[in-house]
């Protein structure tokens, strides 16, 4: 077996006996491919990585950056409170449209809103609005924004916050100084970012799986 194989494999076994699918999750990803959506969600393991982090939080308010179908959506409003609330920012409305049913289907539509748009359009916005310190934050949308994506949780979380950057690693290619990827670039600038602000105290996991190589970085805003 190759180095892959092996690791979908395990991701098979760990997901079958940890996180199995549910009607609502796996008629979310169903309807997804079914709309022409890429399959770039998180995979199962990783959407209950986050549900976990968000529960040890004891979140009462999320906000994720980049929605897709709502997939991690749904794992992280599973951790909310019946009267929590979760913002989703997502540029495609396409997108947008796909997830709010599949949020809707899984009883969630009274605690997670979807806002179309640029999300450093919506940051703004949202800041304008003087919303209650997020508990967790989910940047996952486009990597060349992700140090302003940091930046902006910054603005709109409070002492004991978490945030979560996914796909810090993308094949190891975040390692590679010389890149003149946009993506790998933004990604470097929020790791510095949380490596230097002395706000946040952060760390990064590289992760194997149904989705290749890659991982996420954590952050704790510390004031
Ligand atoms: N969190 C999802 C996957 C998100 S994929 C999951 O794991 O299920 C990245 C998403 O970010 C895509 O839907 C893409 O349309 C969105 N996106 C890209 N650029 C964006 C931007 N500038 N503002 C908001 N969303 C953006
Ligand atoms: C891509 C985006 C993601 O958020 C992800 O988890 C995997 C891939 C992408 O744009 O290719
Ligand atoms: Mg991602």
């Amino acid at each position: 077996m190759s180095d892959s194989q092996i690791w979908d494999a395990v991701d098979a076994y760990f997901t079958a006996h940890l996180t199995p699918d549910d009607e609502v999750t796996r008629a979310a990803l169903r309807d997804s491919e079914a709309a022409g959506l890429p399959q770039i969600n998180v995979t199962a393991n990783q959407g209950k990585l986050l549900q976990l982090l968000a529960q040890i939080q004891g979140a009462r308010t999320i906000l994720e950056i980049g929605t897709l179908g709502g997939y991690s959506t749904i794992w992280l409003g599973r951790a909310l409170p019946a009267d929590g609330r979760l913002i989703s920012l997502e540029y495609d409305p396409k997108n947008a449209e796909v997830a709010i049913r599949n949020i809707a289907r899984a009883g969630l539509d009274k605690v997670v809103e979807v806002r179309v748009g640029a999300a450093l359009d919506s940051l703004p916005q949202l800041a304008d609005e003087n919303p209650p310190p997020f508990d967790l934050v989910f940047i996952d949308a486009d990597k060349a924004n992700n140090a302003r994506y940091v930046e902006w949780a910054l603005r709109l979380t409070s002492a004991g916050s978490l945030i979560v950057v996914d796909n810090v690693v993308r094949g190891g290619r975040v390692a590679d100084v010389d890149s003149s990827t946009p993506d790998i670039q933004g990604t470097r600038a929020a790791i510095e970012l949380i490596g230097t602000h002395p706000r946040l105290s952060g760390t990064a996991v590289q992760t194997v799986g149904g989705k290749g190589y890659d991982g996420f970085a954590l952050a704790r805003v510390l004031a």
